[in-house]
């Protein structure tokens, strides 16, 4: 399904999904698809592989039991719609990409235990608020010109890393990052390895942090119930989201970060996630947010 179908069509996806609710009735019993909701929108630098991205992301989804929904539209970051969603990806997000009523909105799904992914460039949005750099794990400061680059597979075992070699040689840009994301409690599985890195102007730690995994992620405030976050910094190009590395690497961190048992799609009793509103269902937009691809419906 081309992702600009799930862009701004709510009516027309509805009725698509109500017809397909009607044709399998045995799909709305499918209550472990795990459903993510990917975020795109941009305020600053815009990367012309978002579309590439949302494509292959949709693709690979239904493989790995993940029906993703995707949005630019900032007013999906309310309670009710987010509740539905068993993970958040922020993918190659620049600048204040959410307003205070968002923000707000997002931290209250953090809170609930909803997890987390990021991806390349939503390390430099949301730039004024911690909680969400404490939650991607570090803020980006800068890269250099893209370049041939080895990528080093660091640290314990990962879905993430399982299907690479343990030096990936990789054409991306190598972020540098304003703080150690090991500070926080995050695991750092990828390394760039440069031949030629530019200065450092923070403290990022050793070895160079790339990709890495919070089991708790840290972006909660201090009475919630912490889902899991995973970030990869790699992304930059179309190629890159055609790449069956690269995408394993992605996949493997995204089925990683659902795994926390504390979404819907791996636990009936908890309070966001797989498709289940917090108030009844009747909220239009969250209505239209879950009917992308039809396999999912409120319990
Ligand atoms: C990347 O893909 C997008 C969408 O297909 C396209 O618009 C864009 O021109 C591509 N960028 C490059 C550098 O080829
Ligand atoms: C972020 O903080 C800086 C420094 O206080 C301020 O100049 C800037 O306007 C803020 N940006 C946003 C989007 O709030
Ligand atoms: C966390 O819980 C404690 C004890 O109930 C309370 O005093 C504190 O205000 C709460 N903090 C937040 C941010 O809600
Ligand atoms: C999630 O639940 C499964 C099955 O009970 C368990 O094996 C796994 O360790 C749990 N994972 C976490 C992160 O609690
Ligand atoms: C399921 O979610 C509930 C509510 O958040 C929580 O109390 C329970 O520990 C979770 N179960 C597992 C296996 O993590
Ligand atoms: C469902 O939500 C609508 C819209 O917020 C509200 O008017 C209605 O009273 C709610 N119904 C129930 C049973 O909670
Ligand atoms: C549904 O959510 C939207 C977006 O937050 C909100 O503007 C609208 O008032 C809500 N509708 C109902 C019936 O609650």
């Amino acid at each position: 399904m081309p992702s600009g179908f799930l862009l701004g069509s709510s009516k027309l996806s509805l009725l698509l999904s109500s017809l397909l609710l009607s044709a399998h009735p045995s799909l709305a019993q499918q209550t472990n698809v795990a459903r993510i909701l990917i975020y795109s929108a941009t305020a600053d630098f815009r990367h012309d592989s978002i579309p590439t991205a949302v494509d292959a992301l949709m693709k690979l989804g239904p493989h790995s039991n993940i029906a993703f929904d995707h949005t630019e539209d900032k007013t999906w970051f309310n309670d009710d719609t987010l509740a539905q969603y068993d993970a958040l990806l922020f993918l190659s997000n620049t600048g204040e990409v959410l307003d205070d009523a968002g923000k707000t909105a997002l931290r209250n799904y953090l809170d609930l235990g909803g997890n987390f992914v990021a991806v390349h460039a939503a390390s430099d949005a949301l730039r004024n608020t911690t909680w969400y750099q404490e939650e991607v794990g570090a803020a980006f400061d800068y890269h250099p010109e893209i370049t041939n680059a080895n990528v080093d597979v660091v640290g314990p075992p990962h879905p993430s890393t399982a299907g690479l070699m343990n030096v990936w040689p990789v054409r991306d840009e190598m972020y540098n990052f304003k703080s150690d994301p090991r500070a926080i409690g995050a695991v750092v599985v990828l390394s760039a390895d440069e031949s030629n890195p530019g200065p450092r102007k923070y403290d990022q730690g050793t070895p160079h942090p790339t990709a890495w995994y919070q089991e708790h992620g840290a972006g909660i405030d201090e009475n919630g119930t912490a889902g899991r976050s995973f970030y990869t910094s790699l992304g930059h190009l179309n190629e890159t989201w055609k790449d069956s590395l690269f995408l394993g690497h992605v996949m493997g961190g995204i089925t990683w970060t659902l795994q926390s048992n504390t979404t819907g799609a791996f636990n009936a009793s908890a309070r966001v996630g797989n498709g289940v509103p917090t108030s009844n269902g009747t909220n239009s937009s969250s209505t239209a947010s879950h009917s992308g691809t039809g396999t999912s419906s409120p319990r």
